[in-house]
């Protein structure tokens, strides 16, 4: 395969810096030699910037406009890096994926296929502008995608993705706006009480099938935060009680394994909070996973 590795220094979508150095910190941890290492041709895209934006006057929204810059640019990239391989995009913290996640819709829309997102993270991230307590925007990315309404002064998402075609697992911080909203959707939800209850292979393979009978594009978006905080420090909102490091790689194996990711984010990674880099070693041995990582060969599984 090509990987399109892109760059997204994305710090707006909440008040405690440091995600801007992740990008870097996936380049020094070789997420290139990584990926190479398993037969892919690599092409490293370098680092985005946001689309030339007002000054900020939102005083509830934190980093309102910046971050609405960086939805666009991140839309653009990502339908023309869809074009030319599997888009790995390095953030950045969780407000880059209302670009990614509209770019990639948009995408499969062109060539009529149905846009699916795994989202593997401790938050549902679908507040809207109107319903955020924080202001803070990485946690808004779902509703945007999907077309809730409340993003005034947002681009319009091209091709929105419909609720049924999501799927979150890793779910323990979910804000009550949030939850209701959730619970009146059509967004498919896995707290960790079920992953401890059937482990975390049975809701995935389920959404796997499901995507592959319909010729499905899928998206995956990895919070670090999906992971504990004893084996991911490196994150400004970590959660106790997260998914292990083994349980994060057989998500990443199976995902391979099913041939059916066609896209990639990596997100909230702050550099600054991390220990000698393990976060970042981590992320990328993820990612390695997603992309053929494994010990012994192993049957492709078909899901349809
Ligand atoms: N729900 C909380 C909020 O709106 C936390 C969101 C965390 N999102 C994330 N991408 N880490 O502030
Ligand atoms: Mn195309
Ligand atoms: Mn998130
Ligand atoms: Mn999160």
């Amino acid at each position: 395969q090509h990987c399109i590795l892109v760059g997204a220094p994305v710090d707006s979508g909440k008040r405690r810096p440091g995600c801007l150095m992740g990008p870097d910190s996936y380049r020094t941890a070789n997420l290139t030699r990584a990926l190479r290492d398993l037969g892919h041709h690599v092409t490293d895209m370098g680092n985005l910037k946001p689309a030339p934006f007002p000054a900020e006057t939102d005083a509830h929204l934190y980093a309102r406009n910046e971050t609405i810059g960086w939805t666009k640019t991140l839309t653009a990239a990502a339908q023309n890096a869809m074009a030319l391989g599997v888009p790995i995009f390095m953030g950045g913290d969780h407000s880059l994926s209302l670009g990614t996640v509209a770019g990639v819709a948009a995408h499969a829309a062109a060539h009529d296929r149905p846009q699916f997102v795994l989202w593997l993270d401790a938050h549902s991230d679908f507040h809207t502008p109107k319903t955020t307590t924080s202001g803070n925007l990485h946690g808004t990315p779902l509703a945007y995608v999907t077309g809730r309404d409340g993003f005034d002064g947002f681009p319009r998402v091209p091709a929105p993705v419909p609720e049924d075609n999501i799927c979150i697992i890793g779910l323990r911080s979910v804000d009550a706006p949030e939850r209701t909203a959730l619970q009146a959707s059509n967004i498919h939800r896995h707290d960790m009480r079920e992953i401890d209850e059937t482990g975390i292979a049975v809701p995935l393979a389920a959404f796997l099938s499901r995507v592959a009978k319909a010729n499905g594009a899928l998206h995956v978006s990895l919070d670090v935060d999906f992971l504990d905080p004893s084996v991911a420090p490196a994150v400004g909102t970590t959660v106790p009680g997260g998914a292990t490091a083994r349980e994060a790689h057989l998500v990443m194996e199976m995902l391979h394994d099913s041939g059916l990711m066609t896209s990639l984010d990596l997100v909230e990674l702050n550099p600054f909070l991390d220990e000698r880099g393990r976060t970042a070693q981590l992320m990328v041995d993820l990612a390695a996973s997603a992309l053929g990582r494994r010990v012994f060969d192993r049957p492709t599984r078909a899901y349809a």
